[in-house]
């Protein structure tokens, strides 16, 4: 298995070459890789692969990681269970 192989991104099974490839390509922004790959829009929001994305884009572009506008982040912010959606059975 080589480096490039290595899931970044374990909700959308993205690995560290498509994420190289991109930022080669010329997305140097958090946010655009996230539309374009997808890293980042799974069910944990990126709780898992944020930082590793940041961490690749800093080491591909020579920019501290301080200096790297993360991601925003919307809600929910945690997963809500849809019984929480339609209230108990008091209501
Ligand atoms: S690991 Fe990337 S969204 Fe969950």
């Amino acid at each position: 298995m080589s480096d490039k192989d290595i899931i970044i991104c374990r909700c959308e099974d993205v690995t560290q070459a498509e994420v190289e490839a991109a930022i080669d390509g010329g997305i140097t922004d958090p946010e655009e890789l996230k539309r374009f790959l997808n890293v980042g829009l799974g069910p944990c929001q990126g709780r898992t692969c944020g930082r590793l994305v940041l961490q690749i884009l800093a080491r591909k572009t020579g920019k501290p990681v301080s200096e790297i506008r993360a991601t925003k982040t919307r809600p929910p912010l945690v997963s809500v269970p849809i019984k929480e959606f339609i209230g108990s059975d008091d209501d």
